[in-house]
């Protein structure tokens, strides 16, 4: 039996039915498996069978009854399931990254696997973050006092985050994303170029360009030292005249990076204009559309969504969500349009740490990715049917091929709910 797949979010549907044609593939009907998404049935068959339209395939019968009515070929949506058979694909990608063609390649194509498990990642990824931390404390001290930042130690840091991302793209994420509000400037920094080298690598980018443009984004920030600390942390809103001063980090931050003949020419343009928008209205110099660089399209993106979800902490998985809707809505307004869609759909449909419920209403957290957009990895704990605890567990829902039906707010959450969850925190190990 066909049954169309329903998601309850308007965003998610929003970020599924992104226009990318390099999703839809035509396929022989003998090639369909459990788990691809038929976005047409390149028959006018189908037209008799009104109550299936577009439909996850979930059972071998599926198939045969496609068969039996002639249909030979059709059209699948590789974003919203199983792609066919991978061939040498990944590593072809992989290849002319280091080979180095400066152009995205497309986001139609399947990133790189990753090809160790997170949680081993996050030990390397760990120590990768300390390391990331003193060197930006030292270049925001030199760039405090007016000396020279040592240039060479940034790109020998990004060069391993960069083979860190390549390893496993979320484990610096994650961590860089657990912070204190005293360092926020610090690991925002780190953050936003871990996203890039995310990002990049989920994009094809090559390798050259994907490290200046991870360069760009760790500096992007450094002239935020020139800024008074009362204003950079003023709680609340500030002023016209406060956000004035908090303007000119943009400026400051070229300014302090100006005279590093070495740095290639990205570096200095993320600094300047990373607050460009497209319309006109960013700063400092109200550049628009295509007046911006590539670079400080890319670190526009990755810096808001890590200025909009960073106050909140690994559970609340939601706000990434939010995270994506305002990067959505922006789309046609501040930010590249089709860089923005890329975007979203590098951060997927359930982010890592999302809280989401399930169809037969068990809750749980995503804690990973399954290769299917839709069915992640996640750990459940609370059954919302029982209204109770349930022992945590992990599952793969494209194994097991059951679906989501909702996100879920924590702060609803009846107070067992929350306990429960706190204890299912205690076993997220490294990434708490
Ligand atoms: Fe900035
Ligand atoms: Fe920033």
């Amino acid at each position: 039996m066909i049954v169309s797949y329903q998601i309850t979010s308007v965003l998610a549907k929003n970020i599924i039915l992104l226009n990318h044609p390099l999703m839809i593939k035509k396929i022989k009907t003998e090639q369909l498996k459990i788990g691809m998404y038929v976005h047409d049935f390149n028959c006018d068959k189908a037209d008799e069978h009104v109550f299936i339209s577009k439909a996850l395939i979930k059972t071998e019968k599926a198939i045969q009854i496609l068969d039996s009515w002639g249909i030979k070929e059709v059209y699948i949506d590789t974003l919203q399931g199983l792609d066919v058979e991978r061939r040498k694909t990944n590593n072809k990608v992989t290849r002319d990254r280091r080979n180095g063609s400066h152009k995205m390649q497309g986001s139609g194509h399947s990133p790189p696997p990753d090809t160790t498990p997170l949680k081993e990642e996050v030990k390397i990824a760990n120590t990768i973050k300390k390391e990331a931390v003193d060197i930006m404390q030292q270049a925001m001290v030199a760039a405090e006092e007016g000396k020279d930042i040592d240039v060479g130690n940034a790109f020998q840091l990004v060069e391993k985050m960069e083979k860190s991302v390549s390893r496993n793209k979320d484990a610096l994420l994650l961590l860089t994303r657990m912070r204190r509000k005293d360092e926020y400037t610090l690991m925002h920094s780190i953050s936003v170029s871990s996203l890039v080298l995310a990002f990049c690598n989920f994009s094809g980018i090559d390798y050259s360009m994907t490290i200046n443009l991870a360069i760009g984004a760790l500096l992007h920030d450094i002239g935020k030292t020139k800024i008074p600390i009362a204003i950079l942390n003023k709680p609340g809103k500030l002023n016209p005249e406060e956000y004035t001063i908090i303007q000119k980090h943009a400026e400051y931050s070229a300014d302090i990076l100006a005279d590093k003949s070495k740095l290639p020419s990205e570096v200095f343009d993320i600094a300047l204009h990373h607050h460009e928008r497209r319309d006109g209205s960013g700063y400092p110099d109200g550049l628009k559309g295509d007046a911006i660089g590539f670079g400080p399209k890319v670190v526009s993106l990755c810096d808001v969504y890590d200025a909009i979800t960073s106050d909140r902490c690994y559970q609340n998985g939601i706000d990434k969500v939010g995270g994506l809707k305002i990067l959505y809505d922006g789309s046609n307004l501040h930010f590249d349009k089709k860089l923005a869609y890329d975007f979203i759909r590098f951060i997927g449909v359930y982010p890592i740490g999302t809280c989401i419920k399930l169809e037969n209403e068990l809750v749980g957290v995503v804690t990973g990715s399954s290769g299917n957009l839709l069915q992640p990895v996640v750990r459940l704990f609370y059954s919302d049917k029982k209204k109770a605890a349930i022992r945590i567990q992990e599952i793969n829902l494209s194994e097991v091929n059951i679906d989501i039906a909702s996100y879920e707010a924590s702060a609803n959450w009846s107070s067992d709910k929350k306990q429960q969850f706190n204890t299912l925190r205690k076993t997220l190990g490294p990434l708490q």
